[in-house]
């Protein structure tokens, strides 16, 4: 069919069970309640078509939103997954914000968010990196989420999570544990029959 709204995508059918789920997810992470909700669901069920209606409805209810899709070819880049999410968050950005929210970290975050840097050659990172630096990359990045989140509400998309980097879901399983409080609500589509690790950070899960 053609015509002045032929390229319209279809109205999303059902997952009325899925998007309460996911509503009430958004609800309390607006409050400050961080959470996790993983969309779990076999190849073409329509994992990343509800990925979609959630995000239209969370930019609408102002949440800003770091969306990714891992890719197979990145899983062992690290941070591959959270640097495509907050990339175009940290572009987004204006200067004078972003120094504000970075909290003097600016070289840390540019490990996982290249943007942060103005030389990415400094912002590479080795997959053996010391303990000591990890965890300080980490903390200074759950910070940045944390004030990023207090400034406006979070949604970091991660779809196809079965093919996310370790350093990403370590680093995001990490700022669960640390900042319950943050205005997050990670969200999250995954394909158990990709993955032997399971679903990547479910304290709440919803089945396509
Ligand atoms: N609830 C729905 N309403 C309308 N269309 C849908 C719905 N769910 C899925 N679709 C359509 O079905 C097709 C497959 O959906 P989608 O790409 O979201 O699946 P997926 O689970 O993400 O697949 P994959 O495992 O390959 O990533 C798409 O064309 C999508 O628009
Ligand atoms: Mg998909």
């Amino acid at each position: 069919m053609t015509g002045p709204n032929s390229w319209l995508p279809l109205p999303l059918v059902g997952r009325q069970q899925e998007l309460t789920v996911i509503r009430r997810a958004l609800g309390a992470a607006a409050k400050g309640d961080a959470g996790a909700v993983v969309i779990a669901g076999g190849q073409g069920v329509g994992k990343t078509r509800l990925l979609e209606a959630v995000l239209a409805e969370a930019t609408e209810r102002g949440f800003i939103i770091a969306h990714g899709t891992a890719s197979q070819t990145d899983a062992d880049v690290p941070y591959a997954i959270l640097g495509e999410a907050f990339t175009p968050v940290v572009r987004s950005l204006d200067s004078a914000t972003l120094n504000k929210l970075a909290g003097g970290a600016a070289a840390d975050l540019a490990r996982v968010v290249p943007g942060f840097d103005a030389n990415p050659a400094s912002a590479r990172l080795t997959p053996e990196a010391p303990d000591d630096l990890t965890m300080r990359v980490r903390w200074h990045f759950m910070q940045w989420v944390e004030r990023l989140a207090a400034w406006q509400p979070l949604v970091l998309v991660i779809d196809n999570a079965h093919w996310a980097d370790p350093s990403s879901v370590g680093l995001v399983q990490f700022i669960l544990r640390h900042a319950p409080r943050a205005r997050l609500l990670v969200l999250a589509a995954h394909n158990p029959t990709e993955s032997a690790v399971g679903a990547p950070f479910g304290n709440r899960s919803c089945c396509c």
